[in-house]
């Protein structure tokens, strides 16, 4: 069953059957404010931090689903019939009312026809200001004149999100409201400077009390929700304003309209003073709003100058559409955004997830060099001098702390680093590997070669009073990443697992993991070319790799594919021989991706993979699922079958099986891996899939499960970074190293050529590709601007041509 298309031409997805099963998110704002809001206008909006800078409430896990929201309520004024232009709150029949809802890049449309008028609110947040606009047009479709009321809806968060969700004898006091000059703003009167504003312009309304409420409880009405609230009900607001309570932002304008005439009113919902919001609706709301329209034009530039620099054009609809949109939307939406703000994460975990922002920030070093580089480095300092990183920190932990005076309940806890630098207990064994890769890959893209000496702090090493603190280059700092791996070895000389690996529930401790290994030797192939380019001594690092290699093929390839790890007591986890857990993605797929694994193996690994774990939705990270408790291999085994790491299509290690199997050359493998679990593939069959099909989801409930096939926790995910990696680096095989740009493709023998556009160091590579034998890998020849250029075993190398320029590739695969 469908409930939407893909709009390419603007880019959006379009969902025209409205009342899809779950919610379907999409983010607005790419800077410092941000809101999460669904395809009915619920969700909540925040600047900064989700956890300590909250601006609207949000109810979560609650019934209705997804309340409350940015609303925008229409009413007849001479039937008293009232509705949203979104489809909830009000939930009009579906029989006589129209919903559609357009999610955009960085922005939502609600669009609704009912009673013979037709509504549309966009909501967007400008890249130059962090202020949430509410654009609303209402057209009046039906054959007589129109009297309408129309009223805003938002509800007010306390900043900190434990103290407007748990401390209300605090927190119910400590806002105020009050209404002037068509302006609401609360006050939160604990905080030092915490305020907010909503105000607007369009339609007609008084300074009376008919056309505001600042109080919660008194737009709604006692009995009542969202759905029915008794201002609109009424028709008039109460002018209702208090100091404590429960605040919202509800403007009253009236609007009439001619058969056939149009309106436009817009909202602002911003931090700061009244002052503040008169200043923003100076600027937004002056000459027909036309700085709303430029705002938007802006928006829209900004994507469209991201993802011009890579598309693509080959016999795949599903892979054309998610590569060159959703898939790096999403994958930049998680570099802007982390983990911690969506339905699911509601804000009260936040921070840097030490491995998730590491891999994050090596998909987007394209599109998004500066954030790439800004994540890395916070990620730099929040590394230990042991070589492992904090699992989870705020980078303002190391920033110079200013004399903050005044200290609110709400600011961001200062760095103790007794609390934060927990040592190696506590330690992830695979966090700090994955920024090696990120920081090479950034380097390979940008060409930013000096970034290697630049000097960082540690985690350890940092004094928050003078913001300095021993440093050290990014080159030392990786040598200490590597040499932790080197040294935190268990009996068999593999990794030890410590608190877990890349697999949150795999808590091996003392035992060892087979992942581990394998990253290591993955992050020291990355800072071996590295070091080469740079000139530098690395002969330990060069003796290193050779030994962790000779390890993992002796210990760790069980004679049928790769085994997983060990227990702490030294009992093997994944292999033939395992009652549970038996064949592992991440081993089998690191083995073959890392370059550890002979083809012999790595192949026979592969193929293991494809016959335990593929569905039609996807690989599932292990088989059979565990489903005898074992606190010596871990929480996965206390974690229903089929869910999550126990047995579930997990997504993020997806892409990894593809990118291996490329690795293997087997390009037909890595597209039916590519396709079971594509979204895209799933826009007609919503009824198994639930989630929304244009983004990749956390994971899908596995073959074992009652709801095999349902997709949950979508876009904050490292899923869509990887997949987004593995199909334009591997199967599409273009990637750029340190002065040329590779193009090594593995890809259906059935494809007969296709094109990418890549802008890479400024200048633009427009790449034919061609292959009129029907293989998946070789490249036979290359010629850049009509001349030949080196090919070999890497591919076609192709060099840095001049900024500026426009180069034509042809690639002929062959043998
Ligand atoms: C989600 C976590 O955010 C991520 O760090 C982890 O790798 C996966 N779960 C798998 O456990």
């Amino acid at each position: 069953m469908k409930y939407g298309y893909f709009d390419q031409k603007n880019r959006e997805y379009v969902i025209d059957k409205i009342d899809v099963p779950v919610s379907w998110t999409n983010y607005i704002g790419v800077n410092d404010m941000c809101g999460v809001l669904n395809h009915t206008a619920g969700g909540y909006l925040f600047y900064k931090s989700p956890e300590y800078h909250r601006i609207t409430r949000f109810r979560p896990n609650g019934v209705p689903m997804d309340r409350p929201g940015h609303y925008v309520y229409v009413r007849d004024d001479e039937t008293g019939d009232y509705w949203t232009l979104s489809w909830q709150p009000v939930g009009k029949s579906l029989d006589s009312a129209k919903y559609v809802c357009r999610h955009g890049l960085s922005y939502v449309k609600y669009q609704c026809e009912y009673s013979g008028i037709f509504g549309e609110q966009t909501l967007f947040i400008p890249l130059d200001d962090p202020v949430e606009i509410w654009d609303v047009a209402l057209r009046n479709d039906s054959s007589s004149k129109r009297k309408l009321s129309v009223f805003s809806y938002a509800e007010f968060s306390y900043h900190h999100i434990m103290i407007d969700n748990q401390n209300f004898q605090m927190s119910l006091y400590c806002a105020g409201s009050s209404y002037k000059d068509g302006i609401i703003e609360t006050d939160l009167f604990y905080e030092a400077e915490g305020y907010q504003y909503f105000t607007g312009d369009g339609g007609s309304s008084d300074n009376s009390e008919k056309y505001f409420d600042c109080l919660r409880d008194e737009f709604i009405g006692p009995y009542r929700t969202e759905t029915n609230p008794i201002a609109v009900e009424k028709g008039f607001c109460s002018g209702s304003f208090e100091l404590g309570g429960n605040h919202c932002a509800t403007l009253r304008k009236t609007v009439e309209l001619e058969p056939g005439a149009q309106t436009r009113l817009v909202f602002l919902l911003g931090e700061g003073k009244r002052e503040d919001g008169k200043k923003m609706r100076a600027k937004y709301c002056m000459s027909n709003f036309s700085a709303v329209d430029t705002a938007f034009a802006a928006l829209k530039n900004f994507w469209k100058e991201k993802i011009d620099k890579l598309q693509i054009s080959t016999p795949h609809d599903g892979m054309n559409t998610m590569i060159n949109t959703w898939t790096l939307y999403q994958a930049e939406i998680n570099v802007m955004f982390s983990r911690f703000a969506s339905f699911i994460e509601v804000g009260g975990r936040t921070g840097l997830g030490y491995r998730d922002t590491s891999q994050d920030a090596m998909m987007v070093s394209h599109s998004n060099p500066k954030k790439s580089r800004s994540r890395i480095t916070e990620l730099l300092k929040g590394l230990t001098t042991d070589g492992y990183g904090l699992h989870l920190f705020s980078p303002e932990w190391f920033e110079k702390k200013e004399n903050a005076g005044f200290k609110s309940p709400t600011v961001v806890p200062g760095f103790n680093k007794s609390q934060y630098v927990h040592g190696i207990k506590d330690a992830c064994a695979d966090d700090a590997l994955w920024l090696i890769p990120s920081i090479v890959e950034y380097i390979r893209e940008s060409g930013d070669i000096s970034f290697a000496d630049e000097k960082y702090t540690y985690a350890d090493t940092f004094d928050p009073e003078t913001g300095g603190g021993m440093e050290e280059s990014v080159f030392d700092h990786m040598k200490r990443i590597l040499d932790f791996s080197d040294r935190e070895i268990g009996p068999h000389g593999v990794c030890k697992g410590l608190r877990a690996d890349w697999n949150d529930c795999l808590n091996l401790g003392g035992g060892e993991s087979a992942m581990v290994s394998f990253l290591h030797y993955w992050a020291l192939t990355h800072f071996i070319a590295l070091g080469k380019y740079l000139g530098r001594d690395i002969k330990k690092y060069e003796d290193m790799a050779v030994k962790v290699k000779k390890i993992c093929e002796k210990e760790l390839w069980n004679g049928s594919w790769y085994t997983r790890g060990f227990t702490s007591s030294g009992r093997a986890i994944g292999v033939p021989d395992s009652k549970e857990g038996r064949v592992h993605m991440e081993s089998n797929t690191w083995a073959v991706l890392s370059g550890a694994a002979s083809p012999e193996h790595g192949k026979a690994a592969m193929d293991a993979v494809d016959q335990f774990l593929y569905t039609p939705y996807g690989l599932r990270l292990c088989d059979p699922a565990f489903s005898e408790p074992d606190d010596e291999v871990g929480f996965v085994t206390r974690v229903y079958k089929g869910l999550k790491e126990n047995a579930a299509i997990f997504s993020h290690p997806n892409p990894w099986a593809w990118a291996a199997e490329t690795v293997l050359g087997r390009g037909d493998r890595a597209m039916k891996f590519y396709d079971a679990l594509c979204p895209y593939n799933q826009n007609d069959k919503i009824e198994v899939r639930k989630a929304e099909p244009y983004m990749y989801c956390q994971f899908v409930c596995g073959s074992d499960h009652s709801a095999f096939g349902r997709a949950h926790h979508p876009f904050m995910t490292g899923s869509a970074g990887w997949a987004y990696f593995a199909a334009t680096r591997f199967m599409l095989g273009i990637r750029p190293d340190f002065d040329s740009l590779i193009v090594d493709p593995c890809i259906p023998v059935s494809w007969p050529s296709f094109n990418v556009r890549r802008v890479w160091r400024d200048a633009v590579y427009n790449i034919t590709v061609e292959n009129p034998s029907g293989i998946s890998k070789g490249v036979k020849e290359c010629k850049l601007n009509g001349k030949n250029v080196t090919c070999g075993k890497e591919g076609a190398q192709i060099p840095v041509q001049k900024a500026g320029s426009e180069n034509a590739i042809t690639v002929v695969l062959g043998t």
